[in-house]
């Protein structure tokens, strides 16, 4: 698996691990309506759940780094820090062999200052350092600021390299013009259904690295029922997700699919055996409807993310 040079002058693996649990942003069954019920639901059921989907990650984790995994991506908005700490622990894994990203959350953008997250996160992934540290979304008012404070706790060594996600154009063009600092990831949403191609350049342009998150646009029907990915897929004898995840890699965009599932999670990285060639990756861009699955960053609500 090839690394990627960050203007860091860190190297980054092409390949990851996303731990984006979907229950962290569940809401209540119907049922759930007022105050008691509600206490009483998050107490009890959700936190059962949770704790046993917690324990579940911790050995999936464990497996992914045996399967060659060696970048995770978190965020202290998943708020399963701690599962993801007992998963590498549990895979007896050199510090130094894993890069491990996480991001400060908006609440924590408002609330707290950068130097408290990265302080939170080390302690609940129990780790020493950060690999990559980013903002999870461009807070209107605040990323500058934010982005600043990054600086600081990056020139401080604790953590080796800053990067943003969810930056448009124009979050980067500000970013850069008060940075001292370049980023060094961009970390937004890319599948074949967005492939993003203006801010891919752009961000390469810059020397920022642009990264995939829903690199396999959660399997939504429009990819898996392609008939072009379904014919490559059965050129290599690889699953349509696999074909996806190459087609990244080869255009040297790191992508962190996230699964739920061991085999799942151990056929993703089992990608590197094979090598599409420009018109089978030319046919791939193609299918972009400019689809976008997550949040428009110039469209969300922030506080609600
Ligand atoms: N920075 C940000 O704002 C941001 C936003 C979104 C996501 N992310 C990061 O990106 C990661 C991945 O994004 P995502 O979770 O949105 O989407 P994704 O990785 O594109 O899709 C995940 C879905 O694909 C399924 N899947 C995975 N591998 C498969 C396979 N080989 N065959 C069939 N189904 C497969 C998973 O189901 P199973 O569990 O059943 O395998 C899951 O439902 C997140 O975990 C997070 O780390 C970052």
């Amino acid at each position: 698996m090839q690394d990627i040079l960050l203007t860091s002058g860190n190297t980054m693996p092409i390949f990851g691990l996303g731990t984006a649990d979907p229950m962290h942003d569940v809401k209540p069954p119907k049922w759930v309506k007022g105050r008691w019920t509600n206490a009483l639901y998050h107490r009890t059921l959700f936190r059962f759940l949770w704790i046993m989907r917690g324990f579940k990650m911790a050995f999936l984790i464990k497996n992914a780094i045996k399967s060659g995994y060696r970048m995770i991506d978190t965020s202290s908005t998943y708020r399963n820090g701690f599962y993801i700490s007992l998963g590498i622990k549990m895979s007896k894994i050199k510090r130094e062999d894993l890069f491990i990203i996480t991001r400060i959350s908006n609440k924590e953008q408002w609330n707290s200052s950068v130097r408290e997250s990265v302080d939170k996160s080390l302690r609940e992934l129990n780790i020493d350092y950060i690999d990559l540290f980013m903002f999870h979304w461009p807070v209107s008012d605040q990323f500058l600021d934010t982005w600043k404070q990054m600086e600081e706790v990056y020139k401080e060594g604790l953590v080796k390299s800053i990067g943003v996600a969810n930056c448009h154009e124009h979050h980067l063009e500000d970013i850069l013009k008060i940075a001292t600092v370049i980023p060094s990831v961009n970390e937004f949403e890319i599948h074949p259904l967005m492939t993003q191609k203006k801010l891919v350049q752009f961000c390469k342009s810059k020397d920022i690295v642009p990264m995939a998150y829903t690199p396999i646009g959660r399997v939504h029907p429009k990819i898996v029922k392609n008939q072009d990915l379904i014919a490559i897929a059965k050129k290599y004898n690889k699953s349509v997700p696999q074909i996806v995840l190459r087609w990244h890699t080869q255009k040297g965009i790191p992508a962190i699919p996230r699964s739920m599932n061991k085999t799942n999670i151990e056929k993703n990285i089992d990608i590197f055996n094979f090598e599409l060639d420009k018109s089978e990756i030319m046919r791939i861009d193609d299918i972009d409807e400019n689809m976008r699955l997550r949040y428009d960053p110039d469209n969300c609500d922030f506080t609600k993310l």
